[in-house]
């Protein structure tokens, strides 16, 4: 089964001076097949984990320590990247270049992942198709501003999968989308991550998606990993507090959506 591990993480930004640690010591194992979900409160270290492993971060932050290995080998960060692990971000209106059309990203990332050949026009149809996006040959030569919130990140999760990474991580995929929208895009993350046995790093502060989704669960707090467990396991018994304070969150909605 293979294996990606993110190891002994440690990322920091400069404050009056000093060092402030925003992911501290974090370690996690992702496998192919199976959805891990990375929960935690907004600004426990979450996004700046995902970014910090593929060595892509933000201005105004370093990491200091840290390794990713597939199976058990240290991999160059840039190496990884799209080769190793796709990605699928939050907004997806900011992800897509406002110039260039749908058929000018696939064959970027082809390009990029160097699978560009001559069968490409149709591996991006057949991929389009596959995420649900009717009549691939019109919306090739859409540019993103005549596409819905819900269709862009239909795309993006088919440029994620031209990549043929075997990981997948995705950065609160559905938060900018309306709710109806919301379950078919998690429906469809989840049902391409189980036919072609991708291993997801899912990353939400919601447990409602975790519910659906996940097999297993890592809660962080202030940057680090503070609960590891199966989501039967975190739902039946949650141990920490900011474990059972994100699950009575959960329950509050769910509760009142049904008194609804
Ligand atoms: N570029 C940056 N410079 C300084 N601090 C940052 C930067 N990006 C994020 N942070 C801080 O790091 C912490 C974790 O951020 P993030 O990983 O985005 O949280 P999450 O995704 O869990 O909501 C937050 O306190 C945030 O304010
Ligand atoms: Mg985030």
């Amino acid at each position: 089964m293979p294996t990606l591990t993110i190891d002994d993480l440690g990322i920091t930004t400069q404050r009056h001076g000093r060092d402030i640690a925003l992911v501290d010591g974090l370690t996690l194992t992702l496998e192919t097949g199976r959805i891990l979900a990375l929960v935690g409160p907004s600004g426990s270290g979450k996004s700046l984990t995902a970014s910090g492993a593929q060595g892509v971060l933000p201005a105004g932050v370093s990491r200091r320590t840290g390794r990713v290995l597939l199976d058990g080998v240290e991999q160059r960060p840039s190496l990884i990247r799209g080769r190793t692990i796709a990605t699928i971000m939050q907004n997806p209106r900011s992800a897509f270049n406002p110039v260039k059309t749908m058929r000018a990203h696939a064959l970027e990332t082809l390009t990029a992942v160097g699978h560009r050949d001559a069968g490409s026009e149709d591996t991006i149809r057949d991929t389009m198709a596959e995420v649900g996006l009717d009549d691939p040959a019109r919306v090739l030569g859409l540019h993103p501003f005549e596409m819905s919130g819900g269709m862009l990140q239909r795309m993006m999760i088919a440029l994620a999968l031209l990549t043929r990474a075997p990981f997948l991580f995705a950065d609160e995929p559905t938060t900018d989308i309306d709710l109806v929208v919301q379950a078919r895009l998690l429906d469809l993350i989840e049902r391409v991550a189980r036919e072609r046995h991708l291993g997801v790093l899912l990353i939400t502060h919601d447990m409602g998606v975790v519910a659906r989704l996940a097999d297993d669960v890592h809660v962080m707090s202030a940057g680090r990993i503070v609960e590891r467990g199966s989501v039967r396991a975190i739902f039946d018994a949650p141990a920490h507090p900011v474990t059972q304070s994100l699950i009575a969150a959960h329950l509050a909605l769910y509760v009142d959506e049904e008194a609804a």
